[in-house]
This record gives C-alpha cells, structure tokens and sequence, in this order.
C-alpha cells in the first residue's frame, strides 16, 4: 500500500512537471526543454499509466493538449519580397562587385557612389504605414510571406506608431533589423544562446507582454512598397524617415571607390567590439535608387548590393586525422579533424582541405600544426601549416583513389576551361550509398523543398535505418515505427508529418533544382521550368529519343550552355536516376510554372540580342526583357520571334539568318522605343 502511493505521488509529481512543460510549449512558445525531451517525458508518463492501473484514478495526461504552435502568427505577404544578400569576403570580391555593377549599367569605369552601412546581426522586420499610421508589423518569414508579429513590434518604444512631418507617402514598407543591446543581453543571457536568438525569442512570443520584458532595439535600413515614390537616393531616404521618427545608424556615410570602401572597412571592424550591438560586416548598397531600378535582382540577392564581411576569425590546433566526405555531385572533398578549438565563438573540430591540389600544394599532413579561419557560416578552411612545428617522422598524405563506397574516381575534363578538373569524384550517383544521403539532405534544403524537422541529422538518422533511401520515401514514411525511436514521440511526429505533407505542393522550378543534376542550381531551375512549364513536359527528358531532341533545343536558352546540356543527359541517361525522379514526381503535385508578367510588352515572345547597346549592357537588355515576360534565346532559332541589333558590332551571321528565317528585326532605336512607350 505504502509503495502504491509512493507510485501515485511520483506520477502526479510528473503530471505537473509535465503540465509545465506543455503550457510553455504551446501557450508560451517558450519551451524549456527540447521536442524530443518533452516527447520522451510524455511517453514514460504514458508507460507508467499503463503499467499502473490504479493511475486511471488520478485522469490521465492523454487529456492533457495544447493548441499546434505552428499556426500562431497569422501569415501575411509581403508588398514586396525581402531579399537576402550576396557576400563579399576581401578586397577583390568587392572589385569584383564594383565591376560587375559597373558592367551591368554600362558606365564605362565612371566611379558610381555607394553608400555604406554596418550589417546588424539581427532579426529583420517590415513596418507598413498607411497614411502615416503604423498597421502591419511582419517577421521575414520566407521572404515571400511574413508573420503578423505587429502587437509585438509595437512594444518597442522607438519604433513610431504614427509618423512625424511633412510629405509622409500613403503607404511606406520600412525595413529595420531588431536587436538587443550587448549590455542588456547580459542580463538576460542565461535564457539564450546570444542576442540575436534572444531578440529573435523575444519577438516571437505568444503574449506581448512578454516580449515588451525585454528590452529590443532596431535602426531602419530599407524600404519595400513606397507610393508615391519620392525618394532618390538611398542617403536621402534614411535622412528623411530619421525626420519621420525612425532610428537609422548613425555610423552610415557615403563610400566612394575601392580605397574609401577600404578605409571604412578597417575603420569599422577596429571599433567593432567597442559597439553595443553585434555587427558581422558593411553593407554597401548603389547610392542611387534609379540604379538600383535598373539593376534588380537575381533569383534572391539584388545585384545593387552586398554584404562585406568581416575578417574571418582565426585559431591554432592539430590535425588529427585526414578523411574524406563524398558530396552529392560525388566531390571528395578531404577533411582535416582537429583539436577542437573554439573560433569566433564557436567550438571548430572539422576544417575543410578543398582538394587534393590543395593538400600537395600547401603540403599537409597529420600530426601538422595549422591555422584555421571560420569566414560567417561557411565550413572553417585551413590557412596555413606551420612547417617549424612538424614532427620528424611524419609522412606525406596520399589522397585515396575510391571513394568511401569502394568504386573508382576521376577527375573530369572541363570543356569550358579546357582543364582537369580539381575535383576528384566518386563515378557512380544515387548507387554510391554515400552520395544517396547526400543527394537526400540537398532535397529537403531550405532552397528546395524546404521540409522543417527534416534536417541533416534525421536524413543521417532515417538514412542509417533504412527508412529513407530514396525521395519518393520521404512521402511514405512509417510514422508508427518511428515513433518507439528515441527522442520522437507525438508532438516532434505531428509537426514532421505537416511539414512534409506541405511539402508535397511544389512548383516545377524548385523540383528541378532539388533532384540535383549537376551544374542545374537556383536560377538555372528557373530558366528550365520556363522552357518546359509543366512536369508533363519536363518528364519527356526521361525518354532518351525525345531528350536529344529537346536537349537541343535547350542550347538556345540563355543561360544553358552546353556544359548544362551535357549534366542533363548524363543525369538521364542513367536508368536509376529515372527512376528515382518518377517514384517522387508520383508522391507530389508538381505545379506548372507561372509566366510572370503574362501582360508584359515581350510576353509569349523570344527574343535575342546581337551587337553592343550605347546606353545599356546586354545584361540590363536581358533582365528588361525577361521582366516585361519575354524569354531571351542564346543562339539563333527558327522559333524567334524578335532579332535586336545593337548599333555596335552586330553578328552579321545572325542577321543573315534572321532575314533568312523572316524574323522581325528591331534597331537599337526601336528597342529603345519600344521601352520608353
Ligand atoms: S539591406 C534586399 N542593410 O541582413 C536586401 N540588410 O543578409 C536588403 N541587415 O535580411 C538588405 N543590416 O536582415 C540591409 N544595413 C543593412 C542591414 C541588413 C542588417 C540584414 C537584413 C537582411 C540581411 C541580409
């Protein structure tokens, strides 16, 4: 008797604990203990209620549920996509920047003003005033679509309710970062990791009284939908909405040519710890917002800016061991193990050897002694060996010939470098096991198909159980068996099986990315589900007479050269990969690509392009055309239905051509024309 209630009292003592748990998980969105914790929690309280009958008396915790997290925030679109940034890491990635910019718009080498500002580690945000009231307060969500977390933005005191002045626009989409200040993070630090995921927390709880505990900060750095658009420059937009009452950073200035972007640089970086928020690099941004206009963006960076980095930071360890690790496209890429050592904060025990070039050329070895740089999120690289520290008896490494799968590997010949490629890799594909798991992670990406709780390590954990060999399983899961596995239970499995059955709905350009052929990345996905359209049409590559028919049509797309024509056919012409591809288009529900702009001045229309322009690169020619909805071909076709010759050195063979095949052909004159119409 004596032991039954000793039973009773341990059972409601889990029961409250429990409660606890489940109120700060789906009421606060504040969880103390981790998914799989809280899981392994429940179940054992489970067990108990079953091994004990007599618990029946005290209810049961199978009563015990809160509501589903995921759906807490009301989702809302952003007026205009918020963009992420490309990266600049040294001097000539900034030349290169200024360069490409310099191309794009046809300046001719002519300086062109930039206007720099430190990148805030933050969480960014969208503010939407309308008629100078502040009535939407959105996170980033994915971009596309944000979180309505307005009630607790409005909590932080600084951020204007209602603006202040004169020529206040209709409607304004200011973009800021929030943060926390390092000194108040230090109050508060034992909850969180560091400030960012404090701030981060902190503007996702379910009550705003909980976030208005925590003292957040921000500065404006952009704008999305402005009408009407009386800005001109991006200098000139942050002096007017300080006006306006928005906190803007006061360390921002105008950039001018590489040597001041320099100076800057360094000048930040040496007071960077000195700041009392955390900073990783300058942005710099074309001061000019008409250039800005004109350079748009690629699939998710505008061309108009980057982020610069700073210095990667560096520490001193041992390598211990050399391995490989085969990539999805079957790149063995060595792998130093060393000491742990902790780098910018964070604890480092792999760094990359890129390839066997680079283990020759900087002669590495076990035993070395090396300096490791860890540059933002990018795998920790190893700089240098310190050759004074080598013991005696140490020997050259020799880079393995197999892959960890036991087949062969070859270095390829590049036909556009006309060069053996760095790169020694793996001959077989979804065959090699190691490439399979790797192929897997690449499919549930964040690019891809972006399945949340389906990260690297479940791929790793299903991968080794045999649950998931190929993609079609990932729909197919046995959610009954993997509910006895350690650390899963009803809250982890519910949440995995909503992400997953969301999904199964993906649009074609995603599709052809995630089922990895090589050399066919974000844009080039793009550009393919432009051509095909549908998946009935794109799965026509399956079949080997029709694909040499379309793969010789796909040349003539801008942007598919021939080493993109070769990937495909060497993707399809293997059966497994056939095979694989249709075992998952069978699990999902491919959408059909959307013409963007189907009103556009060129929609329906292919275009190509011969001849330089006198007032603007082929590029910009290029993006005007594809963003009024036409398609710009690469080489000459009969299906063309506009020849636009430049004034400067036209192909005469093209011309020839075009007249040959009676294809309209417009002067640079009548392009012009046509765009200011
Ligand atoms: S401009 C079109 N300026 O960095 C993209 N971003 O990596 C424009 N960030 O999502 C971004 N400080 O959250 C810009 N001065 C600044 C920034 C800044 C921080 C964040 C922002 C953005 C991310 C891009």
């Amino acid at each position: 008797m004596n032991n039954k209630k000793k039973i009773i009292d341990q059972y409601k003592k889990k029961v409250n604990e429990f409660k606890k748990y489940n109120e700060a998980y789906f009421n606060k969105d504040k969880p103390v203990i981790s998914d799989s914790e809280f899981d392994k929690f429940k179940s054992d309280i489970l067990k108990l209620e079953s091994k004990f009958p007599f618990l029946k008396n005290e209810g049961s915790i199978k009563k015990i549920v809160g509501a589903k997290p995921s759906n807490k925030f009301k989702k809302i679109k952003h007026l205009r996509p918020m963009l992420s940034l490309s990266n600049a890491f040294n001097k000539d990635d900034m030349i290169d920047f200024l360069k490409k910019v310099n191309n794009f718009l046809n300046l001719n080498k002519k300086e062109i003003e930039l206007f720099s500002e430190p990148k805030i580690d933050g969480i960014s945000a969208t503010l939407v005033y309308e008629n100078g009231l502040l009535t939407k307060g959105l996170s980033r969500g994915d971009g596309t679509i944000g979180e309505d977390i307005l009630e607790n933005l409005k909590t932080i005191k600084s951020i204007p309710k209602k603006l202040q002045g004169i020529e206040v626009p209709n409607l304004l989409e200011v973009r800021c970062e929030i943060f926390i200040g390092k000194k108040d993070f230090i109050k508060i630090q034992n909850d969180f990791a560091n400030p960012r995921n404090a701030a981060g927390g902190s503007l996702r709880q379910k009550e705003s009284t909980e976030t208005a505990k925590i003292p957040l900060q921000y500065f404006a750095y952009g704008f999305g939908a402005v009408e009407p658009m009386k800005f001109t420059t991006q200098s000139t937009f942050l002096k007017k909405i300080n006006e306006w009452g928005f906190n803007i950073n006061p360390l921002s200035k105008i950039a001018n040519g590489i040597n001041e972007i320099e100076k800057i640089h360094q000048k930040i970086d040496s007071i960077r710890s000195s700041l009392d928020y955390d900073i990783d690099g300058l942005v710099y941004k074309v001061n000019d917002l008409n250039l800005q206009k004109r350079l748009g963006n690629t699939s998710n960076a505008p061309r108009w800016a980057i982020a610069y980095k700073f210095s990667a930071e560096k520490a001193i360890t041992k390598i211990k061991n050399i391995t490989i690790q085969v990539g999805r496209t079957g790149a063995i890429t060595p792998v130093a193990k060393v000491d742990p050592v902790t780098v910018g904060g964070v604890v480092v025990s792999n760094a990359t050897l890129h390839n066997e070039d680079e283990i020759e050329r900087k002669d590495i070895r076990i035993g070395d002694t090396i300096q490791i740089q860890r540059a933002g999120d990018v795998i920790p690289q190893v700089v240098s060996v310190d050759i004074s520290k080598r013991e005696k008896k140490s020997k050259k490494f020799i880079f393995p010939t197999t892959c960890l799968c036991g087949s062969s590997t070859k270095k390829e010949f590049s036909k556009s470098t006309q060069k053996e490629d760095a790169v020694r890799r793996c001959t077989k594909g979804y065959d090699c096991k190691y490439i399979a798991r790797e192929k897997l992670k690449h499919i549930v990406s964040k690019e891809a198909f972006n399945i949340e709780g389906l990260g690297k390590k479940v791929i790793d954990q299903f991968f080794d159980l045999s649950l998931i060999k190929e993609p079609a399983d990932i729909f197919k899961l046995d959610y009954e068996k993997i509910r006895n596995f350690e650390g899963w239970g009803d809250l982890s499995i519910e949440n995995l099986k909503t992400a997953i059955n969301k999904s199964k709905s993906i649009s074609l350009e995603k599709f052809i990315y995630s089922i990895g052929i090589r050399h066919i990345g974000q844009e080039n996905g793009k550009i393919l589900a432009s051509f095909f359209v549908s998946i009935k049409e794109f799965s026509k590559l399956f079949d080997a007479k029709k694909r040499q028919m379309i793969l010789r049509s796909l040349v003539e797309l801008d942007g598919i050269g021939e080493t993109q024509v070769d990937a495909i056919e060497n993707f399809f012409s293997k059966q497994i990969n056939v095979k694989i591809a249709k075992n998952l288009i069978n699990q999902l529900n491919v959408n059909n690509f959307l013409i963007k702009n189907k009103d556009g001045k060129f929609s329906n229309k292919k275009l190509m392009f011969t001849g330089g322009f006198r007032n603007m690169s082929r590029s910009e020619a290029k993006s005007i055309a594809e963003n009024n909805g036409g398609k710009v071909l690469g080489s000459m076709s009969k299906k063309l239905d506009i020849l636009i010759v430049g004034d400067s050195k036209p192909t005469k063979k093209k011309l020839d051509q075009a007249k040959e095949f009676k294809i309209k052909i417009i002067t640079e004159n009548e392009w012009n024309k046509i765009l200011n119409s």
